[in-house]
């Protein structure tokens, strides 16, 4: 693909997600209108869309149902967004900036935003169980996989470690253990996803995308740190500096920025080569690790 296509995939993805974001997601017209409205305040209108190219990138593998793909998409997108909205709150990281707005509680208040996440949770499994055309042991593959990276073995078990370890450095290993879980497993759940969205896969690009999403999703949270640490809010959406404020482990400071620059270099590098061995999605599965990297927000 050349770099015109590319764009213009991207382009395309982007314009979709929100479409169908939109489609599943209730009205705020809906009752409860508040909590609708908190919901679409934390889902549209805003965010890089990176889990949701990834599921659509993965999904281009093989023969895809379009029905699986944008269920896949927009449940991955809809986990996400629970996780910030809870990840912003008092509790955890006390944020009030968010993809350059207040973060949902300042908006809508605590309780409204904790159950915002949470209906957001349940409807991203709501959405994946809805009619589609692929065997439904396939489908149930898909929810289990999206259910594992979510809870206590992945998302929300990251973020507990992340929390619980606030003013203590961890070992590399513990913190590429805690980078892995909080953001590397819906990373490599969306990858799977995609994947799963097609009517048949072959065993080694399975595996060759699992260690594609793998290294990305680590990469994705070094990058993050990187940014924390180097950029200024206006650019990132989000408040800058908060890891050094809250005192959080991180690859910065664990390694300092040339370090940490190195280590996510490494990252993409290995990425890149394993893109090259996956059928068709190999191309955009490059640039989207490209994008993971040499982002700015
Ligand atoms: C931010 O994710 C939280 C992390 C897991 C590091 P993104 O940087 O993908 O956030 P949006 O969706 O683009 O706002
Ligand atoms: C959050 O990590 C990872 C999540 C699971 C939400 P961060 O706390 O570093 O994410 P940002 O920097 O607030 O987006
Ligand atoms: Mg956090
Ligand atoms: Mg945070
Ligand atoms: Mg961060």
């Amino acid at each position: 693909m050349t770099h015109l296509d590319i764009a213009t995939w991207q382009k395309r993805a982007l314009a979709q997600t929100e479409l169908i974001l939109t489609r599943y997601l209730p009205s705020d017209k809906t009752n409860p209108t508040l909590l609708h409205q908190a919901m679409q305040y934390a889902l549209l209108g805003g965010g890089k869309r990176i889990r949701a190219m990834l599921v659509m990138a993965a999904s281009s593998i093989g023969e895809s149902d379009e029905q699986a793909v944008e269920q896949a998409v927009c449940a991955v997108e809809m986990i996400h967004a629970y996780s910030l909205v809870h990840d912003d709150l008092p509790s955890m990281d006390n944020d009030i900036l968010r993809r350059g707005k207040p973060t949902c509680h300042v908006v809508f208040g605590e309780a409204q935003a904790l159950l915002a996440g949470d209906a957001l949770q349940t409807l991203a499994f709501d959405v994946l169980s809805r009619h589609n055309n692929l065997p439904a042991v396939q489908q149930l593959e898909s929810i289990k996989t999206l259910a594992i990276a979510s809870g206590s073995l992945g998302m929300a078990g990251g973020q507990s470690i992340d929390l619980s370890h606030i003013g203590q450095q961890l070992s590399q290993s513990q913190l590429e253990t805690m980078h892995n879980m909080k953001t590397g497993a819906l990373i490599c759940a969306a990858v799977k996803l995609g994947a799963l969205s097609c009517f048949e896969h072959d065993k080694n690009t399975i595996q060759a995308l699992h260690n594609y999403a793998t290294a990305i999703g680590l990469a994705f949270q070094v990058v993050d740190d990187i940014l924390d640490n180097q950029s200024d809010s206006s650019t990132l959406g989000k408040t800058a500096g908060k890891d050094a404020d809250n005192n959080k482990p991180t690859f910065v400071s664990l390694l300092g920025i040339d370090g940490a620059k190195t280590y996510a270099e490494d990252l993409y590098n290995k990425a890149y080569l394993i893109a090259q061995d996956i059928p068709i999605a190999g191309n955009i599965l490059q640039m989207l690790a490209k994008l993971i990297i040499k982002r700015n927000y």
